[in-house]
């Protein structure tokens, strides 16, 4: 399960992720069908305790609805502060990637460990002031670094441009891990990202604050292609 989710990650990357933190939540059967029908291979689940971050979402009853709706992967951002006690109801309930916060934890290779036990795919994630130093002892068994460009806890913030350096460097030291990009990433962020060498972008406002999902992707998806990191050394 996890080993082919993962393959249909990989295969998707470069790739738009849309983030259910905007959208209709009365409609999440209507939303996930306009997100696919607009390009979405990927969805992004924002999972938040009140606790760890400021703000509240929803938890495992949703990513089993939206299970049933779709087979697309489901990446889901465990913003809450103990990850490793909700990991497995999440797999339960159909997650396909989890990542959770260096910040949450106190030894990051030890929940990845335990997360990973679960069979599922595994991602750490780190906030804009954390440094790259405190994920270092979990990279070699993790499937994905998500680095935040923005404080987890909210969409409509604004891109932080640390995340570029932070992209670039792993880029550099681990050409086949999966990086992701989340928070501001909009038609003009979203291009120096993909040069300094993510793969996966996470988009909330950029899509759900416009009229057309489709148009929305297509002009994101554009700009990714604009900016083959391969082709940019290093402008
Ligand atoms: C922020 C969340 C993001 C957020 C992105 O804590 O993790 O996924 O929804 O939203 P925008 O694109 O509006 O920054
Ligand atoms: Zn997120």
């Amino acid at each position: 399960m996890a080993k082919a989710s993962l393959e249909a990650i990989r295969n998707a990357a470069p790739a738009v992720l849309p983030s259910l933190l905007l959208c209709d939540f009365g409609d999440l059967k209507g939303e996930v069908s306009r997100l696919r029908d607009a390009g979405a291979e990927v969805l992004h689940l924002d999972v938040m305790d009140g606790h760890f971050v400021p703000n509240m979402t929803y938890a495992m009853p949703i990513v089993e609805g939206l299970r049933r709706h779709t087979d697309m992967p489901l990446d889901v951002h465990l913003m809450i502060s103990d990850p490793a006690k909700y990991a497995r109801p999440m797999v339960e309930a159909g997650a396909d990637m989890l990542t959770f916060h260096v910040e949450a934890v106190r030894d990051v290779a030890e929940t990845a460990a335990q997360i990973r036990e679960l069979g599922v795919n595994v991602g750490v994630a780190l906030n804009p002031e954390t440094s790259l130093a405190s994920i270092r002892p979990c990279l070699a068994d993790i499937d994905m670094v998500l680095v935040m460009s923005v404080e987890a806890g909210f969409g409509g913030q604004k891109f932080n441009p640390v995340a570029l350096e932070k992209l670039q460097t792993l880029r550099s030291e681990f050409p086949d891990l999966l990086l992701e990009i989340d928070g501001g990433i909009d038609p003009t962020t979203i291009g120096p990202a993909r040069a300094a060498g993510c793969d996966l972008f996470v988009v909330g406002s950029a899509i759900f604050k416009t009229d057309s999902y489709a148009d929305a992707m297509k002009v994101l998806s554009d700009q990714i292609a604009a900016h083959d990191p391969s082709a940019e050394h290093g402008s």
